[in-house]
């Protein structure tokens, strides 16, 4: 990819097999590093920029969908972007461990890259509804996991207090240095495509990664390396929608749990870049988010979870909106992979079970 290029042409090659050094060594000049700063990285970031053939033709007046394929991070989410900094700035500051709230994203990269930095990771999490691919990650990256009874907003609570009462550095995006790893995302767009796009879809739960997205593209849009800021398209589920209705919703529902949040913390921060980027906020029902997680997989060949695909929903809920010949980023926040429950109950496949090898039996069960 040519972006890569650009901003590997000064590296070596040496320092990964095809030379992408992680997001801190490649942005190191946006973001607030110094060299002093030990870089924790797991070579994160760089994520593909693929266009969304099928949907793109289905809603035809030449407009280009694109995804933002964050699901391919190392630990298989955007949530790597912003670890890389919080943790290499959590061990430049001498920190022991790190503690953070989690619907399952943030608790396996925070351990990931805690462990990675020789700390300890604490997470809290609401008990039964973390997806079980994040639940083992964080099990396997060595995290220690409170599950708790009650939702994330209450674990949230819970980590800002005991960062405030012990030793411990918060990770969530209440932490700055979190976005400013995030905003990355952004460049990396604005690198491929040449310019930012018309409209950037996202889906929105605590609300940092839109935040972190508008710092980017507002980065790059003063130091001229874009000729125009995006429309923010922010879109949450319907039962956990509290950026829609402006108020707290005490006990969100979805079936995208990564978003089941009620009480988004960087709520003032969310409106504001929706109100500079002259954005639009809405919900999309769980029946659109599932309707959109099968359109990625079957048509796009892409497998996203759940909340990612609140993006994909968001934009066909607006499909008659779209200006013609516009460019559009859809951004898949996680992999597919984190929720395999999800996947086995809302799908389309034939799926035929206890056949006998027999190819006479099968090319019939085939219509071959
Ligand atoms: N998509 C996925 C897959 C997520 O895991 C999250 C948040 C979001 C979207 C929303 O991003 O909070 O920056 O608006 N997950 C957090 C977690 C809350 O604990 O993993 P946001």
């Amino acid at each position: 990819m040519t972006f890569i290029k650009n901003i590997v042409g000064k590296f070596t090659g040496s320092e990964s097999k095809n030379g992408w050094p992680g997001l801190i060594e490649a942005y190191k000049k946006w973001l607030p590093v110094t060299s002093q700063t030990p870089i924790i990285t797991l070579k994160e970031g760089a994520t593909p920029l693929i266009e969304l053939l099928s949907i793109s033709k289905s809603i035809g007046k030449g407009v280009k969908i694109y995804a933002k394929y964050d699901g391919l991070n190392p630990t298989g989410s955007f949530k790597d972007r912003g670890m890389t900094m919080a943790i290499s700035k959590a061990k430049e500051d001498g920190c022991k461990a790190v503690i953070c709230a989690s619907t399952g994203n943030t608790s396996a990269s925070a351990a990931a890259y805690a462990r990675r930095g020789d700390m300890r990771a604490f997470v809290l999490i609401p008990d039964g509804y973390v997806a079980q691919g994040k639940l083992a990650q964080a099990l396997v990256y060595g995290a220690e996991i409170i599950a708790i009874k009650g939702n994330f907003d209450k674990a949230l609570e819970l980590v800002q207090k005991m960062s405030k009462e012990f030793p411990l550095t918060l990770v969530n995006s209440v932490n700055p240095y979190r976005l400013q790893g995030q905003k990355t995302a952004a460049f990396e767009i604005i690198d491929e495509l040449g310019n930012a796009p018309d409209w950037l879809c996202i889906p929105m739960g605590n609300a940092g990664n839109i935040s972190a997205y508008w710092l980017g593209f507002k980065e790059y849009f003063e130091a001229k390396k874009s000729t125009k800021l995006p429309k923010l398209m922010g879109y949450q589920a319907k039962g956990s929608a509290p950026l829609v209705y402006n108020q707290i919703i005490d006990e969100p529902k979805t079936i995208a749990t990564a978003i089941r949040i009620g009480n988004p913390v960087n709520k003032e921060k969310a409106y504001k870049a929706k109100a500079e980027s002259n954005g639009t906020f809405d919900y999309v029902t769980d029946d659109e988010i599932i309707s959109a997680y099968k359109r990625l997989g079957k048509e796009e060949g892409i497998f996203c979870e759940p909340a990612s695909a609140a993006s994909v929903a968001g934009l066909l809920k607006y499909s008659n909106n779209i200006p013609e010949n516009s460019t559009i980023v859809c951004v898949l926040t996680g992999n597919g992979l984190k929720d395999p429950d999800c996947a086995i109950k809302n799908n389309d496949a034939s799926f035929y079970t206890g056949i006998n090898p027999d190819m006479k039996e099968i090319s019939k069960i085939l219509g071959l």
